[in-house]
């Protein structure tokens, strides 16, 4: 059998999405569903119909909440550690669907000390310059400064100090290593640092003085987290927040494991040139199809294991109609593998332009969306 790993810091081999969910307790997101989000967002945003959006914890309490008018906050986060990529973007875009549709705050946390702990020669002052660039790109994707707090674990310490030692006090070494795979060996940070993260899914309710439902999207590598997190906030008289799991956007050379950002050749960065995406498209992603013109027009090809079709369904190609007519003429041999990734380095090159235009615009407007504490 095909051995993978998914922790919060690594991820190795082919994920067997169906394993993990029994393995983490997470559950499947079905009809009922996307039918309960359907109601209130009145559409289902294509990464639920298509289940890169896969699983949840309490998204039923969380909508039956929003029914009774307890509405809920949005809670995500990025380690500031290097460029951000097209596979970070993802879970985030969804994000912003879940903050218009519902209305609903966010609070996005940028743990600026969580690399610095768990990577060797990152330094602070490396965390300092990712953080300004990381949240270009967070501001980039149209997040309502109203409505939108950005947490930074060193520059809100005073804020979030205490209430992490509340979640620490409850969690123990042996909880934390069985959890995250940690050992002996590994460094004081790294074992408190899953109390940090925990911070933000009840910061509001510490603030308001009562208690706030919140959902958490988030890639299915943090859910080791968020499992201890549910376990200590109600000993702590909080809900647990909800959660709502999303898959990894293939590495552009193969369809296993998750995007690496040190690699150049795995990932498409929201900084690349949109000739230089292009051209890392056509080179290097990972293509289902036949060695030769004749044998691709005589046997089809396998749009299953492509990347750049893999990219269209994750990402870039919202219309179902669309995505379903690249799909079968990818399967019957009458779209080619360099006809497929034209379309999507189309619309890759769109979505960089587009996406660099407002990460320009984005620069100075940091401190409008910082918390205040
Ligand atoms: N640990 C996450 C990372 O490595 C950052 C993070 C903090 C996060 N809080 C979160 C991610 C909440 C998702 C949801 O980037």
């Amino acid at each position: 059998m095909a051995e993978f790993t998914v922790t919060p810091w690594e991820v190795k081999g082919e994920v067997d999405y169906d394993k993990l969910i029994k393995q983490f307790g997470v559950e499947k997101i079905n009809d009922a569903n996307l039918n309960a989000i359907k109601k209130h967002a009145g559409e289902v945003h294509f990464m639920l119909r298509r289940k890169v959006f896969f699983c949840h914890r309490d998204l039923n309490w969380l909508l039956s909440e929003y029914e009774k008018g307890n509405k809920f906050y949005i809670y995500t986060g990025r380690a500031p550690s290097g460029n951000v990529h097209i596979g970070h973007l993802l879970p985030w875009v969804f994000t912003k669907w879940l903050q218009d549709k519902f209305g609903a705050e966010l609070l996005f946390q940028f743990p600026d000390e969580e690399k610095f702990l768990f990577k060797e020669g990152l330094t602070f002052d490396d965390t300092s310059h990712y953080l300004q660039e990381n949240m270009l790109d967070v501001i980039a994707l149209g997040f309502d400064p109203k409505k939108t707090k950005f947490l930074v674990d060193t520059r809100h310490a005073s804020t979030m100090y205490r209430e992490a030692c509340k979640v620490a006090k409850r969690i123990t070494v042996s909880t934390v290593k069985s959890s995250f795979g940690l050992s002996d060996q590994s460094n004081l940070g790294e074992v408190f640092y899953t109390a940090m993260q925990a911070v933000p899914a009840f910061l509001p309710s510490v603030l308001a003085g009562k208690n706030i439902p919140c959902l958490i999207p988030h890639a299915i590598d943090q859910d080791p987290h968020f499992r201890i997190t549910r376990d200590v906030l109600p000993k702590l008289g909080y809900y647990k927040p909800a959660s709502i799991q999303c898959m990894f956007l293939p590495p552009l050379t193969g369809s296993s494991g998750k995007m690496s950002a040190s690699d150049e050749t795995t990932a498409i960065y929201t900084t690349d040139a949109p000739e230089v995406a292009a051209k890392k498209i056509n080179k290097y992603a990972f293509s289902g199809g036949q060695a030769t013109i004749e044998e691709h027009r005589k046997n089809g090809g396998n749009p299953d294991i492509d990347v750049s079709f893999q990219w269209l369904r994750m990402m870039f190609e919202p219309d179902d109609k669309k995505l379903q007519k690249i799909y079968d003429d990818y399967k019957s041999g009458a779209m080619l593998t360099g006809e497929l990734k034209q379309i999507l380095i189309e619309k890759m090159m769109m979505f960089l332009k587009e996406h660099q235009r407002k990460r320009e615009q984005a620069k100075n407007k940091s401190e409008k969306f910082m918390f205040k504490q």
